[in-house]
């Protein structure tokens, strides 16, 4: 066996009603103030104030100004409002791009230079890290992204319509609270979007070139739970929708360490050119990555089929067949049903090139491949 390195430095504090404890965990950073990193959703139906319950109104200003797939601009815009109302600590309240925004606002902070210069997705960074990141807290409100547990920030460059990544140590959430009461309200669309992101991170971390043996247990306990549960969580059943927040988090575990593949790295161009939500374009590209992949990914996919008591001869054949049915369960889309433009396409096709995952795909891509693929979805 290789050798491998394994931290998850943030503590979790799983369960319903465990974010009874936020007030209480906001104390120990040194913030007086925080900014609460949120949207207007979830402020109209009252999450936020319920997260906040027992928070004096002086220790935090609300900025509900998350919006999906989250760019530089809207960053730039973050760190000027908490400067403004004088904050040194960012507790996030929401999905991944809450998170993500939170953990980019913190990480810009102190920083010379613009965001653009220190995104480092696709080889470009310009400048080091040059002044302390404050305080990241998390409060997840989906079961996907697994950001709560992870050193990446997805942020999409607002000039290139690149979607790239911060990725530091110093952004890990110093808590994540995960508390299933707060996404017993999630409609089914956003649950199975959420999900099929969540077994993205569990198969593209099994199947990426970096092997890390203790991830794969955490990636293949992932799965299996996943498999069970999504069905029933997309039907709101109350276990259910436990289960994926705790499979959600194990997977953002196991890719903060062996990185995503083909899914991730195509998913993210597409959703970042074309607008689309992160689970969509990432779910529906788990089935081109395992055919793509094929040759080479028999041994592992024969692991995962017996862990997951997924029979049939062919092993990888086996396991897409498992994930259509999952999909079909789900209302998952099986097509995009969108029309990409010509130039459109030939942007994120030089995009995907670049993109970290890409490279991580078990099996080397090329411009051809990486367009046919986009051009069947
Ligand atoms: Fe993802």
């Amino acid at each position: 066996m290789n050798g491998f390195q394994f931290v998850v430095p943030t503590e979790i504090r799983f369960g319903r009603g465990s974010v009874n404890g936020v007030a209480q965990g906001m104390d120990a950073w040194g913030v007086e103030r925080w900014m609460i990193v949120t949207d207007e959703t979830l402020v109209s139906l009252g999450i936020v104030e319920k997260v906040l319950a027992g928070v004096e109104a002086n220790r935090y200003t609300i900025y509900p100004k998350v919006r999906p797939n989250p760019e530089t601009g809207n960053i730039r815009d973050g760190v000027a409002a908490l400067k403004a109302a004088g904050c040194t600590g960012v507790l996030a309240i929401g999905g991944g791009s809450a998170m993500d925004t939170a953990k980019a606002i913190a990480y810009m902070a102190n920083q010379a230079g613009e965001i653009e210069e220190y995104l480092d997705g696709r080889g470009t960074k310009k400048r080091v890290l040059n002044g302390e990141i404050l305080p990241v807290l998390a409060v997840s409100t989906t079961a996907g992204t697994g950001s709560e547990v992870s050193l990446y920030a997805v942020i999409t460059n607002e000039k290139t319509r690149i979607k790239d990544s911060l990725s530091e140590g110093g952004i890990y959430p110093k808590v994540a609270w995960i508390d299933p009461d707060l996404m017993d309200g999630l409609p089914a669309h956003i649950t199975a979007f959420t999900g099929m992101d969540a077994l993205g991170h569990a198969l593209e971390a099994i199947l990426s070139t970096i092997e890390n043996p203790m991830a794969e247990v955490y990636a293949i306990e992932a799965m299996k739970r996943i498999f069970t549960n999504l069905p029933k969580a997309v039907q709101k059943d109350r276990e259910a929708r436990e289960e994926m927040a705790f499979s959600a988090m194990l997977a953002g575990a196991a890719m903060s360490h062996c990185g995503a593949a083909l899914p991730h790295g195509l998913g993210c161009p597409l959703s970042g050119h074309l607008d689309l939500p992160h689970g969509l374009t990432v779910g529906i590209l788990q089935i081109p990555m395992l055919r793509i992949s094929k040759p080479v990914i028999e041994e592992k996919v024969a692991r995962i089929n017996r862990e997951l008591k997924i029979e049939g001869t062919d092993p990888v054949e086996a396991l897409i067949e498992a994930i259509e049915k999952l999909e079909e369960t789900i209302g998952f889309p099986a097509k995009l049903e969108a029309t990409i433009e010509e130039a459109t396409l030939a942007a994120m096709v030089e995009d995907a090139m670049i993109h970290g995952c890409t490279g991580l795909n078990p099996k080397a891509l090329s411009k051809e491949e990486v367009t046919a693929i986009y051009r069947a979805l």
